[in-house]
């Protein structure tokens, strides 16, 4: 007989029962739907997930996000155990760079320092001088002594970049297909809508929408600005799935999500049924080898050393 689970709180109840017995945290990314966002030890950016889950010390690691995160708790915490909630969510930006088209890179500019921003594969992040996350690219890249960067897979990061820094930022052609869709357009419309509204957008989005932009930040940067900023309603440029914490913090105030086509179509995948399924069957671990793990470490460790 087919076992029908139909309810949030049972779901819920067993996920936590099976929790404790397998001595796991559960972490998920804030774009996660909310029902996974309530169930998780912790949520937050990449860069907080990343910290979070090498100081882990239970046994399993339950990760609610998309592939290559789930590889930065593998890199930096190999010893646990690292299930990705949803086995078939993953990153497209972080697949529009393999190995062989970063060695062809490299080779074109044999002075540049490679910034790889962390949507990227553990096998990439192995061949790069350093990871950079959206809360840190700036403060990295400004700590290498190289005047030439090599910035990587996301143009529109290293295009913001590039505005903060001197130095010569080399773009690869890269995008997330979530933040590219919101338009400068869409920005303006919400603005005479709101005129005294801030505009928050993530540093994936065109240079034309950064441009209308009252602040460029993380994901988990924005909660801590909204917290912060003064204003009672926000406009928020970055995947839907941040407006649960957005609003759970700061119930007060109001949060317009500029686009509404802005939807990661991996990162909808998880649900609790399946974070349950994984968590029962012990699937989706995920595994690298040795030999890329300890170069890639080396490259997300000079990052945490930064910021
Ligand atoms: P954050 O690190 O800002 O959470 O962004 C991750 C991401 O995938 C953005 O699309
Ligand atoms: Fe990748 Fe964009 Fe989804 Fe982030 S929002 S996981 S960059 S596709």
């Amino acid at each position: 007989m087919v076992e029908t689970i139909d309810s949030t709180t049972e779901l819920r109840e067993r996920i936590l029962a099976l929790k404790r017995r397998l001595n796991a945290v559960i972490v998920a990314h804030n774009y996660q739907r909310p029902e996974v966002q309530d169930v998780a030890d912790f949520v937050g950016d990449s860069l907080e997930l990343a910290r979070r889950t090498r100081d882990v010390e239970a046994d399993v690691i339950v990760f609610c996000g998309v592939h290559f995160m789930a590889e930065n708790a593998v890199i930096l915490n190999p010893t646990r155990t690292v299930l990705l909630a949803e086995g078939s969510a993953g990153c497209p930006m972080a697949d529009m760079i393999d190995v062989d088209d970063l060695r062809e890179w490299r080779q074109r500019y044999p002075q540049a320092a490679v910034v790889c921003y962390v949507n990227s594969t553990a096998a990439v992040k192995a061949e790069s001088d350093i990871c950079c996350t959206s809360a840190n690219a700036v403060k990295v890249v400004e700590s290498l002594p190289h005047e030439e960067v090599l910035f990587i897979p996301d143009q529109h990061l290293g295009h913001y970049v590039s505005t903060k820094t001197s130095k010569r930022i080399i773009l690869y052609p890269g995008f997330c297909i979530t933040h590219v869709r919101l338009t400068a357009k869409q920005v303006i419309r919400a603005k005479e809508l709101h005129p005294q509204a801030p505009v928050v957008v993530h540093p994936e989005c065109t240079a034309e929408v950064i441009a209308l932009a009252d602040a460029v930040l993380s994901t988990s940067q924005m909660v801590k600005y909204a917290t912060q900023s003064p204003a009672q309603t926000l406009l928020i440029g970055t995947e839907e799935g941040l407006l649960h914490r957005l609003r759970k913090e700061n119930p007060a105030k109001a949060f317009y999500l500029i686009s509404n086509s802005m939807f990661c179509p991996n990162m909808k995948r998880t649900k609790l049924e399946t974070v349950l399924k994984t968590m029962e069957l012990g699937c989706n671990a995920i595994a690298i080898p040795e030999e890329i793990r300890v170069k890639a470490l080396g490259a997300l460790d000079r990052m945490l050393a930064v910021a």
